[in-house]
């Protein structure tokens, strides 16, 4: 049986991307891509695209309803930077939206669900080195304990009605085909950019803040791979743990000096996101993922960079 997909909130970081992977796998017309903005050239050249907004029920029904997909992917989210600045828009976001979904997955019968969760399920009393699947979880951002409450959700629809949702604890992904959204993790993509166009860069993290991190093409990879595999093989349905690559502002400064001898990074004065970066862990064991999908990282710390900086240089022509 031919795929139909929607994917709701398409425009951001992962969603971008991900429609592209789809359609290039399912073709065009089989993808619908759905945000509350106007799309990207690539994404409205590509195949269909409908407006619409995770909260609103009616036209989130009719979208089920006209295309009656068999995939659906739930990207729209607020991060946790934003999500301290609007609480409660963050978590009627991660919440409503996420519970919508979930209930018109079940009432059109759609086949697979894939919701993203993150590393900031996990808190300050949370085990900070290779942070296993289950332990304490203290998340202390909303948008942390949005994602560890949707999470679930997720064990709870699949347990009470069969759904089939599959998720991931993305690490910070980074990219360089769209922007990343008022995440913590986001100076790891701006420090490329300002180093190609200044050759310096003030992070506002500090130079030892270790956190986990994920090259983009590693992340799509992961996800298709998650939604590929046989439904008995998935063990976790609320979130599985994704590693990727762990290394702080200073590790990933020496890195682009490598390319950029004369780069020099500084360290602003720390704003909240330094205390949200303290919280969570610096690293993750991700081998459930490995036993049960075969997840294998491909990305490390040099071919990252290298990807980055060649990519970002083509797009800004520089
Ligand atoms: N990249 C996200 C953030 O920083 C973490 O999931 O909010």
């Amino acid at each position: 049986m031919s795929e139909k997909i929607l994917v709701i909130g398409a425009n951001g970081q992962i969603g971008t991307e991900l429609v592209i992977a789809l359609r290039n796998r399912h073709g065009g017309q089989q993808v619908i891509a759905s945000d509350i903005n106007n799309p990207v050239e690539a994404i409205k050249d590509s195949g269909p695209f409908e407006f619409a907004n995770v909260l609103d029920k009616e036209t989130l029904y009719g979208l089920f309803q006209k295309h009656q997909p068999t995939q659906v992917y739930l990207l729209a989210a607020i991060l946790s930077a934003v999500g301290e600045q609007k609480p409660k828009l963050a978590w009627d976001l991660n919440m409503n939206g996420l519970i919508n979904v979930l209930d018109l997955a079940v009432e059109f019968k759609t086949s697979k669900v894939f919701w993203p969760s993150s590393i900031a399920v996990f808190g300050p009393h949370s085990p900070k080195q290779n942070t296993p699947q289950y332990c304490i979880m203290d998340p202390n951002t909303v948008y942390g304990f949005s994602k560890l409450a949707g999470e679930r959700w997720c064990e709870y629809y699949h347990a009470k009605h069969g759904l089939d949702v599959r998720s991931i604890r993305y690490p910070g992904l980074i990219s360089w085909k769209a922007a990343p959204g008022g995440g913590t993790t986001d100076y790891a993509i701006h420090i490329f950019y300002e180093a190609l166009k200044t050759g310096t860069y003030q992070s506002f993290l500090s130079a030892d803040t270790m956190l986990p991190m994920m090259y983009m093409e590693d992340a799509i990879r992961a996800t298709l791979q998650l939604m590929d595999a046989p439904a008995e093989q998935i063990s976790i349905r609320s979130s599985y743990n994704l590693g990727g690559i762990s290394f702080t502002p200073e590790t990933l400064a020496r890195e682009i000096k490598q390319h950029l001898p004369e780069f020099a990074i500084s360290y602003a004065d720390q704003d909240s996101r330094q205390a949200i970066a303290d919280s969570w862990p610096q690293s993750i064991d991700d081998s459930q993922a490995a036993q049960d999908w075969n997840w294998k990282l491909e990305y490390d710390l040099p071919r990252m960079a290298a990807e980055m900086l060649k990519n970002l240089k083509n797009t800004l022509n520089l």
